[in-house]
């Protein structure tokens, strides 16, 4: 510290901070970032409010126009900061093989002596914001505290919307809890005088994790899961090595309860992919057949399971806000998304209207007919009009553009959703985004199966992440870029949650594979999906009731047409046999892939799966 004080470096730490080992942390931070202030977030709507000005004022953020978006604001980022960067994305632990080889890895030692010349100074001429948060409910006993340090103010307010920030967490902390520390910087500093862009970042990127340690470091990028370190990096990477070591799984899962017309509740969680639909089933609204049912959400995003006493696995959502995907949402695919949307909500790389408002590709579907707007600013601060968009094919929102809101403003939020106790979950769904060959929905006959199927999915991929969209990449549990330690042992760690239940005598969840995005000739999907996915939950609700049936197929249990509630959809069973018929060519093939899978992740590959998949390619062959 007197060092510091020698530098005229101030810490301004508030009287109510007293956790040394923080301070300590701050203050070495601080004397390597060498940034010009130093703010202790206070979590505060005072505070939030003065940043969003002061973002206004440098031109990061344009205020919405207050009558239509109340409290809502919109950033257009760096054309080259728009997505997560998994090509520069790392996990440096100790010894190569717990990163797997599904992860970037680098030797500590080494990642920290590239690093420490890329943070030297990294915020002059800026200011670093300490931000304190909390993943799940204060206090309660399954949350963890973060600590980030950015000199993002941009990322200083989504932190807010997204986790639990503020003062009260340095109340949990008291003088010696702990906390996960989290390092960002957008890796731009500023010389004497110097004007900012509206979005600072740099060509370089770095998104480093260190498991043993369980630290985050950040160079490069303001974007989503690249810099809001609680979400992504914390809640999945780090999370699910503190569940390896301590029993428990973090898991890049939506939460939902259902309610069915007998008032009976159940609780789902279901992995799909980035930008596979996990927002929009999170939020489902049962269309014309299900009176009486009801969808309730509890995460739209990250799940943390843990069994209890009673033998269930019971589920938080740790984040407090949802950073979803904007273009495809309408008052038709998603109501209860567009309605969380209608004010205090932070627009990033969606379109800009001549009235002050927001726009998106897809937000013209919800009435036939529906005229596109005549003229908007894109999300590259340029002219649009329908005219360009024909010619030129540009899109007026970037298809990873995203939005901000606070999970209160969720009209279908679940009463449960912060109960630090969390919902006994019933079934797991994983669901991938396939053109091909995945039918609509399959039960695994047992863990094991459930597990096999989950580690083999394959998805295209989206735009959440940067690189080529569209290309089928085995994506297991929807985890390839969150999980933080070896695949395989990730895979192991499932099964033995599995036996450990089994042998507490507890009913375990089932297991699902989902596809909502099957393609016919024409390119077009051929399920409906959105609220129709709601006729797939209630067949896995009857299965879970002993009510509902099923037939066997090569790689589980498939409803056949009479066992889904068709009423208000005109749906035929040549449509059904579409979404759902399983051809064996493309299942050799697919094996196939399973194959090359499982020898990508032979070292610790549990046997059990390799046992699975010969049963499967033995049922193929009958
Ligand atoms: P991350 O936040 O990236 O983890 O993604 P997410 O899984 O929450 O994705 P989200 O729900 O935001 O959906 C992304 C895209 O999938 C949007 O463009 C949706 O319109 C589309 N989508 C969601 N559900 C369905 C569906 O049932 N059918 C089809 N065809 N598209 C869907
Ligand atoms: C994802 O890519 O799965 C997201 C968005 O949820 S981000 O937070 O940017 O990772
Ligand atoms: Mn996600």
């Amino acid at each position: 510290m007197n060092q510091l004080v020698m530098q005229g470096l101030k810490l301004n730490t508030p009287s109510y901070v007293r956790n040394a080992k923080l301070i300590a942390w701050v203050a070495d931070m601080v004397a390597l970032c060498k940034p010009d202030e130093v703010h202790w977030c206070d979590g505060s709507d005072a505070e939030y409010q003065r940043l969003c000005q002061q973002l206004v004022e440098t031109g990061t953020f344009k205020k919405l126009n207050q009558s239509k978006r109340p409290n809502s604001f919109l950033a257009q980022s760096d054309p080259s900061d728009v997505a997560r960067v998994e090509d520069s994305t790392y996990i440096c632990s100790a010894q190569k093989e717990n990163a797997g080889p599904t992860n970037n890895w680098m030797a500590p030692a080494e990642m920290r002596a590239t690093l420490q010349p890329l943070f030297d100074g990294c915020m002059k001429g800026r200011t670093m914001y300490v931000v304190p948060f909390s993943m799940g409910p204060l206090g309660s006993p399954i949350a963890h505290i973060g600590m980030e340090l950015t000199d993002s103010p941009y990322v200083a307010v989504n932190m807010k919307i997204m986790t639990r920030m503020g003062k009260a967490v340095f109340e949990v902390l008291g003088t010696d809890g702990n906390f996960v520390p989290c390092v960002h910087t957008v890796g731009v500093p500023l010389a004497e005088g110097q004007k900012d862009v509206k979005w600072p970042c740099n060509k370089t990127k770095y998104i480093v994790h260190y498991p043993e340690t369980r630290e985050i470091w950040s160079f490069g990028s303001g974007y989503g899961g690249n810099a809001l370190l609680g979400k992504k990096c914390f809640a999945l990477r780090i999370a699910s090595n503190m569940g390896r070591d301590e029993g428990w799984l973090a898991e890049h899962m939506l939460i939902l309860g259902v309610t069915n017309p007998e008032g009976k509740k159940y609780h789902v969680a279901a992995a799909f992919p980035s930008a596979c639909g996990k927002t929009n089933f999170s939020m489902l609204v049962p269309p014309a057949g299900f009176e009486g049912w009801k969808v309730t959400t509890i995460g739209d995003d990250i799940a943390w399971i843990k069994p209890a006493a009673d033998g269930k696995l019971y589920a938080i959502n740790p984040e407090a806000g949802y950073f979803g995907v904007a273009p495809g949402t309408n008052l038709l695919t998603n109501p209860n998304c567009m309605r969380s949307l209608d004010r205090d909500t932070i627009f990033t790389n969606v379109a800009l209207t001549d009235d002050g408002d927001v726009w998106w590709e897809g937000m013209e579907r919800d009435a036939p007919g529906k005229a596109l707007p005549a003229h908007l600013i894109d999300w590259q601060g340029r002219d649009w009009t329908p005219q360009i968009a024909k010619e030129t094919g540009a899109k007026a929102a970037h298809p990873n553009s995203r939005f901000t809101v606070a999970a209160t403003n969720n009209p279908a939020l679940d009463s449960a959703w912060d109960d630090p106790k969390g919902v006994p979950i019933d079934a797991f769904i994983f669901g991938g985004r396939r053109s091909t060959t995945v039918p609509l929905v399959t039960e695994a006959r047992n863990w094991v199966e459930g597990v096999y199927m989950a580690a083999t999915m394959g998805s295209e991929t989206t735009a959440a992440a940067t690189g080529q969209a569209g290309v089928v990449r085995r994506d297991p549990f929807a985890m390839l870029p969150f999980t933080g330690y070896n695949m395989s042992d990730y895979f192991q760690h499932w099964l033995n949650m599995g036996k450990k239940l089994a042998a507490a005598g507890a009913t375990l969840p089932r297991m699902y594979t989902t596809n909502w995005f099957r393609k016919g000739a024409d390119g077009k999907f051929t399920w409906p999906g959105y609220g129709e996915n709601m006729r797939v939950l209630a067949w896995i609700i009857g299965r879970i009731e002993g009510k509902a049936k099923g037939q066997e197929n090569i790689t589980g249990i498939s409803p056949r047409y009479e066992d889904l509630n068709w009423t208000g959809l005109d749906f035929s069973a040549e449509q059904f046999n579409t979404v759902t018929s399983m051809n064996k060519a493309d299942w050799l093939k697919e094996l196939e892939l399973h194959t090359a899978l499982f020898k990508q992740l032979e070292h610790h590959l549990p046997k059990e799966l390799a046992e699975t998949k010969t049963a499967i390619e033995r049922r193929l062959a009958a």
